[in-house]
């Protein structure tokens, strides 16, 4: 391969990785259908054995064997260590305050969950000072960061109000471009009596003021939240606005939440938990990524969603924290794939894969969750030879190194 083009940025080659997960179709499958996964003992990964990753500037220059890796201003020593992508965590709410141990303490005890714990967090989040949002924000980030995750999206949906929205949303763009409006996340506990009139405030005076900050739309379509017709109210009029939807989808039970989301190019359909099989077949038909969270189930004891069924019949699937105070406190995705590998029966590649390109996949980033040419050099070191150890060794922090836009930042 040829020597990355030299640009006044310092070029630094990182050598001596005994397994680079690269995602690069060309060098294995990067495609996410499940014929590819199936058909024995082939990797979906682009995986370089004996490898070296080629960094100038904030992008990725080269990629290829250690033994050709071109000269470079600067050279690191990956010690035999794996590489891997930063992780793409496309689903979660870290903006808010207050936690919800008590509840996590019953559940474990046999209570069920259920939608109306939001209120619980909305009544915390609402008297916390920006300060404290922010702090809480930025200490979920960094946690994440310290895991292996270089993108990560978030949302509001714990404020309610107009004004609580919009602080939550302009919070979280200081932090991260992939920021969702969810306005309905549940109906306002100041509007039980009168679920339509929030809907029209969540599409029209609360959209107006969140709009400039967010990227995306989403809505809790569920039983005890808002049902189909409403969600679609609130993803058309989040579209005319700009916002791109995506929907926590057949979370706690059937409904028309996946359906919904492919109707409207909803760039991801989350928890997809309870499906029918023409879900299924809406998902693998369409550009929708169906995005689980296996942190959810675990912690709500609830069934697994079915990833094989999913991913047999050629979806797109993404691997994602539901980083929240209710139903996944965890920030980990090495947990999410462990479980995702131990309980949805997902192979540690799909799994990676799930949590890397698929994450950018439902972000519809094609610059982040691949190390190719191009790619921003965002990328973990496992101390471990190959990323099957995330799910191998699982609850161990393996991950020693996380660099971010080409600069090391763990
Ligand atoms: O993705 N399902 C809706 N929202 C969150 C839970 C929020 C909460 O319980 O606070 C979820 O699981
Ligand atoms: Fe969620």
């Amino acid at each position: 391969m040829s020597s990355p083009t030299k640009t006044s940025s310092p070029t630094t080659v990182i050598t001596n990785i005994a397994s680079l997960v690269t995602n690069d179709p060309s060098l294995g499958w990067g495609s996410p259908r499940s014929s590819k996964f199936e058909s024995g003992g082939s990797s979906p990964l682009g995986l370089i054995q004996d490898a070296a990753v080629v960094i100038d500037g904030d992008r990725v220059a080269w990629t290829g064997e250690s033994s050709k890796a071109p000269a470079t201003d600067n050279r690191v020593d990956a010690g035999g260590r794996a590489v891997i992508p930063g992780f793409v965590d496309s689903h979660s709410h870290l903006v808010f305050a207050g936690d919800r141990t008590q509840e996590f303490n019953a559940r474990m005890s046999g209570r069920a969950y259920s939608a109306g714990g939001i209120r619980t967090t909305v009544a915390a989040t609402r008297a916390a000072s920006d300060e404290e949002l922010e702090r809480n924000l930025t200490r979920y980030l960094r946690e994440a960061l310290r895991q292996g995750t270089t993108t990560m999206e978030t949302k509001s949906g714990y404020g309610l109000t107009v004004e609580d929205e919009t602080r939550a949303l302009r919070i979280a763009a200081h932090h991260t471009d992939e920021v969702t409006y969810l306005g309905a996340h549940i109906v306002s506990p100041d509007y039980t009596d009168d679920p339509a009139a929030y809907v029209a405030l969540v599409t029209g005076d609360m959209l107006n003021a969140c709009a400039p900050y967010a990227r995306w739309i989403d809505v809790f379509c569920e039983k005890g939240a808002f049902d189909g017709d409403q969600a679609r109210a609130i993803l058309t009029a989040g579209k005319a606005k700009g916002l791109h939807p995506r929907v926590h989808a057949n979370q706690l039970s059937y409904g028309p939440g996946v359906q919904l989301a492919v109707e409207l190019d909803a760039a991801s359909a989350d928890h997809c938990t309870h499906l029918t099989d023409a879900d299924i077949d809406a998902l693998a038909n369409s550009a929708t990524v169906a995005t689980l969270l296996p942190g959810a189930e675990f912690s709500t004891r609830a069934e697994w969603p079915n990833a094989r069924r999913l991913l047999d019949a050629g979806a797109t699937v993404a691997l994602s924290t539901d980083c929240n105070p209710g139903s996944s406190f965890t920030s980990s995705v090495p947990f999410c794939i462990a479980l995702a590998v131990r309980d949805m029966r997902m192979t540690p590649d799909e799994a990676l894969w799930s949590a890397t390109a698929g994450g950018a996949a439902a972000l519809r980033r094609t610059d982040i969750g691949h190390l190719t040419p191009g790619a921003y050099a965002d990328l973990a070191f496992l101390d471990a030879p190959s990323h099957v150890h995330l799910a191998y060794r699982p609850g161990v922090p393996l991950v020693s190194e996380v660099w971010r836009r080409g600069v090391r930042e763990v």
